[in-house]
């Protein structure tokens, strides 16, 4: 496939895949795939510490819906390895972080009563520090770092979404760009907040090397389908043309093979393993439809007005049941890609 129908966020191809190694469903059930991949690394990588107190770090938990039997999972196989190590449980401390505005009060009401920890909130941006030196055994994200800091500013500006293929190219560029300096910067504050020998679990959402967006979908066709909805209603007058054209949303979806190349520079963590999960959503129409209106709603609403919303999404409606991609959910070729890091800062 030429890379510039691939659409903005997936312009290149990598170089040789990765296996793919088991089915997930939508962010819940990524942990399912995930959890093996996560016992299996803690039983045979962790260090154990000689510690009364272990601290496990989640970046951008959101709500806790699966935050919770993420922490539950890590906290279990670690307490597997002390209990088959014959040595005392540890006690377990998780500090949940997300952006200042999370509603950290819906995911302290709605802790496990049955939960093994205490728990505290770290609010603030991921990309910053937020813990004290040496104090984290354990970091996980999931479905977090895809958000960066900022849209590039070589894709403001640009007539979205004609581009001349140079300006694709450029965009492209910018946004992969940014992507890195946003991880590098994540990965330069875990460097100093976690412990040498700790492990960090990172899923992130991604896209295949290679895919035929006529025949199949990921979630970056899903996104340019509520991109091309917000180019509609500026020509039907319904929002500002101006505005929906330097309109760009702050996310990368990276392949396997970008996303390890940048984590290879990293010269305190080392990449024990790197999977992909397939990550079919097996969501319907509507479902597609209510998660990009959860996840864009309070965005758009701020740049085009709340009384643009309910069209905006009706149109996307009707461009995704006009798309037969969509129909057949096993054509979504959407990736997780679950990077293990070990901190080896000796
Ligand atoms: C899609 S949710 C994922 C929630 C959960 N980890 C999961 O796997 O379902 C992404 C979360 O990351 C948070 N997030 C995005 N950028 C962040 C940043 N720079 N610092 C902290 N949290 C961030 C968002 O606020 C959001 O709650």
């Amino acid at each position: 496939m030429d890379s510039k129908d691939k659409g903005l966020f997936s312009m290149h191809s990598g170089n040789g895949p990765l296996s793919y190694v088991k089915n997930s469903s939508y962010q819940g059930g990524v942990l399912e795939a995930a959890k093996a991949i996560i016992e299996e690394e803690i039983a045979t990588r962790l260090e154990i510490p000689n510690n009364s107190c272990l601290c496990v770090a989640e970046f951008g938990c959101s709500t806790g819906n699966n935050s919770f039997p993420a922490m539950q999972t890590i906290i279990e196989a670690i307490k597997y390895k002390y209990q088959s190590s014959n040595l005392k449980t540890p006690e377990f401390y998780v500090c949940f972080n997300d952006v200042v505005s999370n509603d950290f009060n819906t995911l302290f009401s709605s802790l496990p009563l049955d939960r093994s920890y205490e728990v505290a909130a770290v609010p603030g941006d991921f990309h910053g520090r937020l813990l004290p030196p040496s104090s984290v055994h354990f970091a996980y994200s999931s479905w977090a770092l895809q958000w960066l800091t900022e849209v590039p500013k070589a894709a403001e500006g640009l007539k979205s979404p004609a581009w001349s293929g140079r300006e694709r190219e450029e965009v492209y560029d910018a946004y992969l760009g940014q992507f890195e300096r946003d991880i590098e910067s994540f990965l330069k504050c875990r460097a100093v907040e976690m412990v040498d020998g700790g492990i960090m679990a990172l899923l992130i959402p991604g896209i295949p090397d290679l895919w035929d967006p006529q025949k199949e979908s990921t979630v970056v066709s899903r996104v340019e389908l509520l991109r091309s909805s917000l180019v509609d209603m500026a020509k039907m007058g319904r929002l500002s043309v101006a505005k929906s054209r330097i309109f760009n949303l702050p996310y990368y979806f990276p392949t396997a093979d970008e996303l390890r190349a940048i984590l290879q520079k990293s010269n305190i963590f080392s990449i024990e393993r790197m999977e992909i999960l397939k990550c079919g959503t097996f969501l319907n129409i509507d479902g597609h439809v209510a998660c990009l209106r959860a996840v864009h709603q309070n965005m758009l609403a701020h740049k085009f007005g709340a009384e643009t919303i309910d069209e905006t999404f009706d149109l996307l409606k009707k461009k995704f049941y006009a798309s037969p991609v969509y129909a057949d959910p096993s054509k979504d070729k959407t990736i997780m890609i679950v990077a293990i890091l070990k901190h080896n800062n000796v």
